[in-house]
């Protein structure tokens, strides 16, 4: 689907649930993690893409206390007032809405000036490792301030788009939402990657100086291949906190070592440090840390390989990236490697890793440009012939971050 045609299924969907036409579009991506995988809320270092999959959000101010919210894709819809706004059930879709209309007043210090009705439609896989929840978050707060329901400085300044410490605040107010709204102890990398996005472009991010940058994919750049396992789960179903717990009992150790100001993160922790300290950790918590760092350290060789091209190098980074998740991190599963064994196999194969918080979805695939079609069929005919089951082969384009506009009445 085209943006266009997205944004036309939303703005339809709106009519039909609230009668009379939506005033503002709001649109975000989805991102695809390329190397750093687990490492945010560690501090660590990230790089990711936005990708031409996106949510879109139509919708208008309205007199009232209330929001309103239809999603195309549930034929579901949620109230709730802009008052002691409350969390629904865990793993619920209106909680991510109802979350940033929560952070942004909580950044604001005021409820928003009104209420408002909103329709959404997205095309981002859900709980695939795409982060459809981060391009549902970015649309949403794009869509609030566009619509004049957030004023005051920090609202122009985001939606004026140009400016790279705005956005970065907005990134915040997303991740709050997510962690204390929502209840999923997840870091900065998926909010950042649909803010910041840029079309031919991986994003890079230190998640501890929050430096970041914008590096060329090159031209004509890799294509970005995502394969869906036709596996999911819910990010909120206690395995990704596991993960958080058992890197922080290893921050812990250190802590009781080093003090507490040396050590916050696990980034303050280097490979050599928790080598020597092998034998006094919890066996699988070390495995965790370990991947962890090594995930820093493929980030770094991964920025300076694609700053000179070096794309043979770039997916052999993202592949040792996939074994050290399956292998140390243990958020594999055998239908995602199942898919990593399949492309290693395919044309134009150059890396293959699980995208975001892992156990199933989607991979990420590195591939020459001009293979493109060829390595989707290809994949295709291998999982199937493995697995018995058919997968979403996705060629995407690094696309542009977040954005919201007015439209025509
Ligand atoms: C999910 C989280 C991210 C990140 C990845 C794993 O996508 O939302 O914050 O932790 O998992 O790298």
């Amino acid at each position: 689907m085209t943006p266009a045609e997205l944004e036309a299924a939303s703005a339809r969907a709106f009519e039909a649930e609230y009668g009379g036409r939506a005033e503002v579009a709001a649109r975000a991506p989805g991102r695809v993690e390329l190397l750093g995988n687990h490492t945010d809320y560690n501090g660590g270092l990230v790089m990711a893409a936005a990708v031409d999959r996106y949510t879109a959000v139509v919708g208008r101010a309205r007199p009232g206390r209330e929001g309103r919210v239809y999603a195309a894709n549930f034929e579901g819809s949620a109230r709730f007032p802009l008052a002691e706004i409350e969390r629904g059930p865990v793993g619920t879709w209106p909680n991510y809405v109802k979350g940033v209309v929560w952070a942004l007043q909580e950044a604001l210090g005021a409820e928003l000036t009104g209420g408002f009705e909103t329709a959404i439609a997205g095309e981002v896989p859900l709980g695939a490792g795409l982060s459809s929840s981060a391009s549902l978050q970015a649309a949403v707060a794009f869509f609030l301030l566009e619509a004049g329901l957030a004023p005051g400085k920090t609202a122009t300044q985001h939606i004026g788009g140009d400016s790279d410490a705005a956005l970065m605040d907005l990134a915040m107010v997303l991740r709050r939402s997510e962690n204390e709204f929502v209840g999923v102890s997840s870091g900065l990398l998926d909010q950042f990657s649909s803010l910041f996005g840029r079309e031919d472009h991986a994003l890079f991010l230190d998640c501890q100086s929050l430096e970041f940058a914008r590096v060329p994919l090159g031209s004509p750049g890799p294509a970005i291949v995502v394969c869906d396992s036709k596996t999911s789960r819910k990010l909120a179903d206690g395995m990704y906190n596991r993960r958080f717990a058992e890197c922080n009992a290893v921050v812990d150790h250190f802590k009781a070592k080093k003090g507490e100001d040396a050590v916050r993160l696990l980034r303050d922790v280097s490979l050599a440090e928790l080598e020597a300290a092998w034998d006094e950790l919890d066996p699988t918590c070390r495995k965790r840390a370990r991947h962890v760092l090594t995930e820093n350290d493929r980030v770094r060789q991964g920025v300076a390989a694609l700053r000179i091209g070096d794309l043979k190098r770039f997916g052999a980074l993202i592949s040792a990236s996939h074994a050290s998740s399956r292998d140390d991190f243990e958020n594999s599963s055998p239908a995602l490697d199942a898919l990593v064994e399949v492309a290693e196999g395919a044309p134009g194969f150059l890396g293959a890793k699980l995208s975001g918080a892992g156990w199933a979805g989607c991979t990420v695939n590195l591939v020459e440009p001009d293979k493109a079609e060829e390595f989707a069929e290809a994949v295709r005919h291998g999982y199937f012939r493995l697995r018995g089951v058919a997968p979403d082969v996705h060629v995407c384009r690094a696309a542009d971050g977040a954005s919201a506009r007015p439209l025509d009445a």
